[in-house]
């Protein structure tokens, strides 16, 4: 006998909203709770180490084609959920489309990184087009729509962009740099010229996280990668403002928004950004001691971090005791299992799902 329609129709509304009330745990500890199992995902956990990514990325000419090709980039934004199943997905994507969308050429070839045309002056921000950023961006928030209708309900979606201060880095330099000569230099001979780009970046990040939210995304990060090399006397300047202004600007708009702040490499000043810009979680390179931050970081926020990924590519029982170090200093308050930094791309896959595995077996202290 068919199913009456009526009766299947509220059957699966039933099953919806039960599905909404499934809890994410990445939620809940940005939320500040502390989980028995703390929840994890890796950074870079999409990418050239996975043969189903590198199948896909030789079907487009470009690595930027396929961050702005939905079905495929949400295709591999899920690949390692399959594999791995993390409490989260990040989105497929790069913080350079930021400066693609500011009309600045990026091109990525293989083997040499990313390659920009660089700007260096007042006279050069005149070619960026600022203002209509999120509709050349369209097709990311299309992403975003895509991965959440796949997600399971208890995995968070994360967006992410690039801070200000290391999208900059790249747009000056005109791709990866050593010393970041050429930023500095123009951010002590042209405080004001240089502000103007920082400020043309908070706009755009800012426009650019909302809509990521619009979509779907159930959190944020900013990466803030070379954090580390900015010197002292410039830090609030060209960190922490950016970074609380941005903040600031999503919270205007998405009140409940939850962001995590990555500023690698900056040591114990990671408590004063925490502080300053008004982060929910804080993540931690793996030079920080992860007893230092639970003492000075988790009363108050929650902290993600911050396994070797060098420990990850070697492997083994060294890779699941240093796992162990780390849960054992962070675990008894809001924390998230992460990396300190990205997945190198000669890391086994078996070495991923082996930590996942001891991490999802809520291995005890
Ligand atoms: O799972 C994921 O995290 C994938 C999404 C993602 C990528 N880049 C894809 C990518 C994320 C979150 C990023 C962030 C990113 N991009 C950062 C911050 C994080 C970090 O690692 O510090 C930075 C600095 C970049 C800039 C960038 N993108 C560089 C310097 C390069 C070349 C070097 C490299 O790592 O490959 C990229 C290219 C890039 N971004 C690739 C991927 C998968 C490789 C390109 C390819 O497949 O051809």
């Amino acid at each position: 006998m068919p199913t009456r329609p009526d009766t299947r129709n509220i059957i699966e509304t039933q099953q919806k909203r039960n599905d909404l009330r499934v809890t994410k745990p990445l939620l809940s500890v940005l939320g500040g709770q502390s989980l028995s199992r703390p929840p994890f995902w890796f950074m870079r956990q999409a990418g050239r180490y996975l043969p189903e990514y590198r199948k896909i990325r030789k079907t487009v000419p470009s690595f930027l084609d396929l961050c702005y090709t939905p079905d495929l980039a949400a295709e591999v934004t899920v690949q390692p959920v399959r594999r791995f199943h993390p409490d989260a997905a990040i989105l497929f994507s790069d913080i350079l489309v930021i400066p693609d969308a500011l009309g600045q050429s990026v091109n990525f070839s293989d083997g040499v990184g990313p390659q920009l045309e660089p700007v260096r002056s007042v006279g050069d921000l005149a070619r960026l087009s600022a203002g209509e950023t999120n509709a050349h961006l369209s097709p990311i928030f299309d992403t975003v729509r895509q991965v959440k209708e796949q997600l399971p309900n208890d995995v968070a979606l994360l967006g992410f962009a690039g801070a200000p201060w290391t999208v900059a880095t790249y747009m000056v330099e005109g791709g990866t740099s050593r010393d970041f000569a050429q930023t500095k230099t123009w951010a002590r001979e042209d405080p004001a010229g240089f502000d103007r780009l920082l400020a043309l970046l908070v706009t755009a990040t800012s426009d650019y996280l909302i809509g990521q939210i619009d979509a779907g995304a159930d959190a944020v990060q900013l990466f803030d990668t070379w954090a580390g090399a900015v010197p002292a006397d410039q830090f609030d300047r060209c960190v922490v403002a950016p970074t609380q202004r941005i903040i600031a600007n999503v919270r205007a708009a998405k009140p409940d928004a939850k962001i995590i702040g990555f500023p690698r490499g900056v040591g114990p000043a990671v408590a004063h950004y925490a502080a300053e810009t008004g982060v929910d979680g804080v993540g931690i390179d793996s030079a920080l001691s992860p007893t230092f931050a639970a003492d000075t970081l988790q009363p108050a926020y929650a902290v993600q971090g911050n396994l070797d990924p060098m420990a990850l590519l070697v492997g083994g029982e060294q890779m699941l005791s240093a796992a162990a170090t780390i849960i054992e200093a962070l675990g008894d308050g809001p924390f998230i299992f992460n990396l300190g930094h990205g997945v190198v791309p000669q890391t086994p896959p078996g070495h991923v799902e082996a930590l996942a595995e001891f991490l999802r077996s809520g291995i005890k202290r």
